[in-house]
C-alpha cells in the first residue's frame, strides 16, 4: 500500500520556522489566514533556514517528499537494499554510540531485504533519493510495531520522522490495529542524548511506557554484543 504524500516545498519549510503548527500542517492551514504568512523572499528576522540545496536541491526545484511501504519487487535491487542497510547502521551507530562493542551493527543488507520483501519497509524518499526509514510490523491483531526508524542526518529536523510516523500510524489504523508499540534501547547507567530527545518527542507525540525490562532477558542472543548495560522502555500508543 502506498499513501499519497502531500507536496512538499522549501518555502513551506522556511514559513513553518515561524508557524506554531508543526509545518506540513502549517503549509495547508497557513496558506490563507495565518498573520504569519510571507511570500518566498520577503521574509525578514531570524534569516532563512538551511538551504535544503546543500544537498543539492535548490528552492527553484522545489523538492518532494514521498513516503510509501516499498515495493516487495525493490527488494531485488541489491542497491536500494545496501544503501538502506548502510543509512540505518550509520544513523545508529552514533545515536547508540558506547552501547555496543565495535562490529556490531543495528542491521545487515540481508536483513533489510528480508524486511523488505515481507512488506516492513517504509522509506522516505526526497526527490526520489531515499533519506529516511522505519520498519512496520504486526504482533498481533491487534497490536503494531515500528523500529529501526532512521533519517539520514543532512535531512533531520525537517519533520521526515514525523512523517514517517504518522504515515505508519495511518497504514496500521487503515488495517485494524488499534494499538502501537515502539521501543527504546537506552544505557541503564548513563544518558544518552539521542535517547532523552527520542524520550521527549515519544512523550510529547502520546506515548505512555508501559513496561521497562534489561535488554539481556529480551534479547538474550543479542545481549553479547553490548557494551554497557542497557534497558528496554516499551511504549503504546492507542491509535
Ligand atoms: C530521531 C530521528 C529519527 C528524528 O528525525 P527527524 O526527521 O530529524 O525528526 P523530525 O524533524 O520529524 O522531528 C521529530 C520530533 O523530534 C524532535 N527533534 C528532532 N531532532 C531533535 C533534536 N536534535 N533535539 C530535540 N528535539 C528534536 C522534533 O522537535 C520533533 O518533535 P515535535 O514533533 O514534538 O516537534 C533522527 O534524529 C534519527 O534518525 N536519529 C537516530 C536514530 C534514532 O534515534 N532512532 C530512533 C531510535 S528508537
Amino acid at each position: 500500500m502506498s499513501l499519497t504524500p502531500r507536496p512538499w516545498r522549501l518555502e513551506d519549510r522556511r514559513h513553518a520556522k515561524r508557524c506554531w503548527w508543526n509545518w506540513f500542517e502549517a503549509k495547508w492551514q497557513c496558506a490563507n489566514d495565518c498573520p504569519t504568512r510571507r511570500e518566498p523572499g520577503l521574509e525578514v528576522g531570524e534569516g532563512p533556514a538551511a538551504p535544503v540545496k546543500e544537498k543539492g536541491v535548490s528552492a527553484a526545484s522545489s523538492p518532494s517528499l514521498d513516503i510509501q511501504v516499498l515495493p516487495e519487487e525493490v527488494s531485488e535491487d541489491a542497491d536500494t537494499m545496501r544503501h538502506l542497510a548502510d543509512l540505518i547502521n550509520r544513523v545508529y551507530a552514533a545515536a547508540e554510540k558506547g552501547q555496543w562493542l565495535p562490529g556490531a551493527t543495528r542491521t545487515s543488507t540481508e536483513e533489510i531485504t528480508e524486511l523488505a520483501q515481507a512488506g516492513q519497509i517504509v522509506v522516505a524518499r526526497v526527490d526520489g533519493a531515499v533519506v529516511g526509514a522505519i520498519r512496520v510490523r504486526h504482533l498481533d491483531s491487534r497490536t503494531g510495531e515500528t523500529g529501526m526508524l532512521a533519517v539520514d542526518p543532512e535531512y533531520r529536523n525537517l519533520g521526515i520522522a514525523r512523517e514517517l510516523r504518522r504515515f505508519v500510524a495511518d497504514l496500521l489504523r487503515s488495517q485494524g490495529i488499534a494499538t502501537l508499540q515502539i521501543e527504546l534501547l537506552v544505557p541503564r547507567d548513563w544518558d544518552q542524548a539521542s535517547k532523552k530527545v527520542m524520550a521527549g518527542w515519544n512523550s510529547r507525540a502520546g506515548y505512555k511506557v508501559v513496561r521497562k525490562g534489561a535488554f539481556e532477558e529480551q534479547y538474550p542472543d543479542l545481549a553479547p554484543q553490548l557494551a554497557t548495560p542497557c534497558d528496554f522502555i516499551i511504549y503504546h500508543k492507542e491509535l
